[in-house]
């Protein structure tokens, strides 16, 4: 079905053109002070430019075309030109219906759907999952699931930091602990063991023994460079020791990913572009592109109209080893010739934006995409604690995931056994449901480049612009569902009727923009977006909830529209929350 908007601005369109005005000027948007319009249109005082005529005579003209039209109860023209528009009740109601009997709530899917890469997530192999990768794993799936919901082709791919000196690091400290693994004897001709010489405890205490020596012991840290040269190099014992690290932490990790609701397609990795490596520098200096500058291998970035100067990306460093650009772009060689997406997003830490625009600058450049790829880098803020600073634990050391989600399951248990309508067991697994909604929640709703501050008490509560306040009203919905059902025999509402008081029409309005702002905020790639959707949405329903006697309406009709009505309401609340990745409980 066409959105709200479409259908207000084809109107539109119709009555400027009636009126013999280019239709272009019939741009509507949504009202800027709703205690006059819902909707309004500008146009008349640009057409009155270019016609040579009075805002206000080409805005009465317009308006007297609406006078009869359903859709508008009232379509007004005001000084100096302004057309103010209210939907018709009748009208609203039936877009409502139809919303409710549409697939999607009546959202139609983009009519060019695209093949569109995910790249987020990006956990280091070996280290722990850090809070520093919470916003790449919250906002990536978002934008994974928004991009699928209008009608994509999303792959999502976690990137893992598969191949760097962390691995050399590890296996030199694996050397000095157990130097008689079959890895370290030059003489052996065996077969490895299948077992790992290590658990992941064991492994989550080794790495960051060993990064802690190599910054103080200069000969270990040039023995971790040289394992980790060897390892690239295709050296068996030590490929055989990486594979042991890859599968022991791959466990951990999809565990802790799965606890977050973060689902990925691709579990790819740094070591997977490796063998593309080669070909592409050989490309980029066939091309002349990739030149020697003080032994390194670079390529050129800069363009007209830069506002700052931009450093060549550099592709090989003189000892010849590949840097982190060069594995981004031998990974687009292999996603060109895996999937050939349409668009590829990156859901990275915003202080990697120079890192990524040198990527996508060499990619085009060289052709390994063609110029007109979407390459999107959506660069997020970092969260901080009430200092103002990065969060960490009050030991000032780095927060694991798992115990940031641990922390804020509590906070939330303890929430739900203050309001004390759910037995202790039930609060419990709810409390998961609730910590979840919080932690994304609070992270979503702002804008992703911005940081943000980690209150657990604000995140955490019940009211106001919060994770919980959208699973509370979904609950609050759900019980009035159950009480209605054991008055009436039936879930099923009816007709929904056209509204009679400002608050029933509010909560349509809101419900009407549905599909506009799923298509915009995955157009922005904006999840926030969707959070203030809901926010306004839970609001709306909430006001509606406390002006109107649903349970005890005595006309049955009217009783079942406002069934439909907030069922309509709970399904779009919960299709949203689902888009940002979490859960509601049945209730709270
Ligand atoms: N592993 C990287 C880090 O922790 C993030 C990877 C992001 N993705 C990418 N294609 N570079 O910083």
């Amino acid at each position: 079905m066409k959105t709200m908007l479409d259908v207000i601005t084809e109107k539109m369109k119709q009555a400027f053109l009636e009126c013999g005005y280019d239709e272009g000027y019939a741009k509507v948007t949504l009202s800027n002070r709703p205690d006059l319009c819902e909707y309004q249109c500008n146009g008349a005082m640009a057409a009155a430019k270019a016609y040579k005529k009075k805002p206000i005579e080409i805005a009465q003209a317009v308006v007297e075309k609406l006078q009869n039209d359903p859709v508008f109860e009232h379509a007004d023209a005001v000084m100096p030109g302004f057309i103010n528009l209210k939907i018709g009740a009748g009208f609203l109601a039936g877009y409502m219906d139809q919303m409710k009997a549409g697939k999607k709530h009546g959202m139609d899917e983009v009519a060019q759907p695209q093949t569109v890469i995910v790249d987020y997530g990006g956990a280091n192999v070996a280290k722990p999952l850090h809070v520093g990768h919470l916003r790449a794993a919250v906002i990536g799936e978002a934008i994974k699931r928004m991009g699928r919901f209008v009608g994509h082709t999303v792959i999502g791919d976690v990137h893992l930091g598969d191949w760097g000196l962390q691995m050399g690091l590890i296996i030199e400290e694996l050397k000095d602990r157990q130097p008689d693994l079959p890895y370290f004897d030059e003489s052996f001709s065996g077969e490895y063991p299948k077992e790992a010489p290590f658990t992941i405890s064991e492994l989550e205490e080794i790495y960051p023994a060993a990064s802690a020596k190599s910054k103080v012991d200069e000969v270990f840290k040039e023995r971790a460079q040289e394992a980790t040269f060897k390892l690239q190099n295709g050296y068996a014992p030590y490929r055989a020791i990486w594979k042991h690290i890859m599968n022991v932490s791959l466990a951990d990790l999809k565990k802790n990913y799965a606890n977050l609701n973060v689902e990925f397609d691709l579990w790819k990795g740094e070591s997977d572009a490796q063998p593309y490596i080669p070909g592409m520098i050989q490309k980029l200096i066939d091309m002349g592109l990739a030149y020697e500058s003080q032994g390194a291998l670079v390529v050129d970035i800069a363009e007209e109209g830069d506002t700052k100067e931009l450093p060549p990306c550099i592709i090989r460093k003189s000892d010849g080893a590949s840097l982190y650009a060069t594995s981004d772009l031998a990974t687009i060689v292999e996603r060109e010739e895996d999937f050939h997406p349409d668009h590829y997003i990156y859901v990275v830490d915003k202080r990697q934006d120079l890192h990524f625009t040198q990527v996508f600058r060499v990619a085009k450049k060289s052709g390994i995409v063609p110029p007109e790829r979407k390459m999107d880098f959506v660069g997020f803020g970092t969260m901080n604690g009430k200092d103002g600073k990065p969060f960490k634990t009050r030991e000032g050391g780095v927060m694991r995931l798992e115990d940031l989600i641990a922390q804020i399951t509590d906070a939330a248990y303890k929430r739900i056994m203050e309001n004390r309508t759910v037995s202790e067991d039930e609060a419990k697994d709810t409390a998961r449901l609730v910590g979840i909604a919080a932690l994304k929640y609070g992270d979503l709703s702002n804008q992703a480049t911005k940081d943000y501050v980690f209150d657990i008490d604000r995140f955490t509560s019940f009211e106001g612009n919060t994770g919980p306040y959208i699973l509370y009203t979904i609950a609050r919905i759900n019980s009035i569902l159950k009480k209605y059902e054991e008055l009436s025999g039936t879930k099923e509402g009816g007709l929904i009727q056209a509204p009679e008081t400002e608050p029933e029409k509010t909560l349509m309005l809101a419900l009407a923009r549905f599909s506009e702002v799923m298509l915009a905020s995955f157009e922005e790639l904006a999840p926030h977006k969707i959070c203030a959707y809901i926010f306004e949405l839970s609001n709306a329903l909430n006001h509606f909830y406390h002006e109107t006697k649903i349970i005890s309406e005595e006309n049955k009709d009217r009783q079942a529209g406002y069934i439909s009505l907030v069922t309509l309401t709970r399904d779009v609340l919960t299709t949203c929350i689902d888009l940002l990745g979490f859960e509601a409980p049945e209730r709270m």
